[in-house]
């Protein structure tokens, strides 16, 4: 395993649209195994492929309940509506609160090619929702909203 540098924001890479894995093979299981390293060692809870510069759909996430690897990660269903606060390895040094779904079903593949369906709430829905949205050049800064308290 090798840690890789983390793309910060401004960098076009970060604003394009990553396309699906096809190939479930030693270079697949290489990037996971680098992303997965990359992020812990950085202290997240999650890393998208395009933040290490690889445009391809695979998320890693691990939110306390251990590594999970999502490959063509797509949200089916959502509802409900939490707000939280974000960060991203992308854009050190900064937090804000986004809205995002309080509950969703995921649809991915695991590194062999194996479907997978999950149901997801609370702040592990929101680190999927924030991980798939890198694979769409979405950034949780696009989506801030201001909080009254
Ligand atoms: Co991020």
């Amino acid at each position: 395993m090798a840690k890789r540098e983390i793309v910060k924001v401004g960098s076009d890479v970060l604003r394009r649209q990553s396309r699906d894995v096809t190939e479930f093979n030693e270079k697949l299981h290489v990037l996971l195994d680098d992303m997965a390293e990359t992020m812990y060692h950085a202290d997240g809870v999650g890393l998208a492929a395009p933040q290490i510069g690889i445009l391809r759909n695979v998320v890693v996430i691990d939110v306390g309940d251990g590594l999970v690897e999502m490959i063509n990660p797509k949200i089916t269903e959502q509802s409900g509506s939490q707000i939280g606060q974000e960060g991203c390895l992308s854009v050190p040094g900064r937090h804000g609160y986004v809205d995002r779904p309080a509950k969703l079903k995921l649809e991915y593949q695991d590194r062999f090619g194996n479907t997978k369906k999950i149901t997801a709430k609370d702040f592990f829905a929101r680190a999927i929702c924030h991980e798939t949205d890198h694979l769409k050049g979405v950034l949780y800064i696009d989506k801030l909203i201001e909080v009254e308290d």
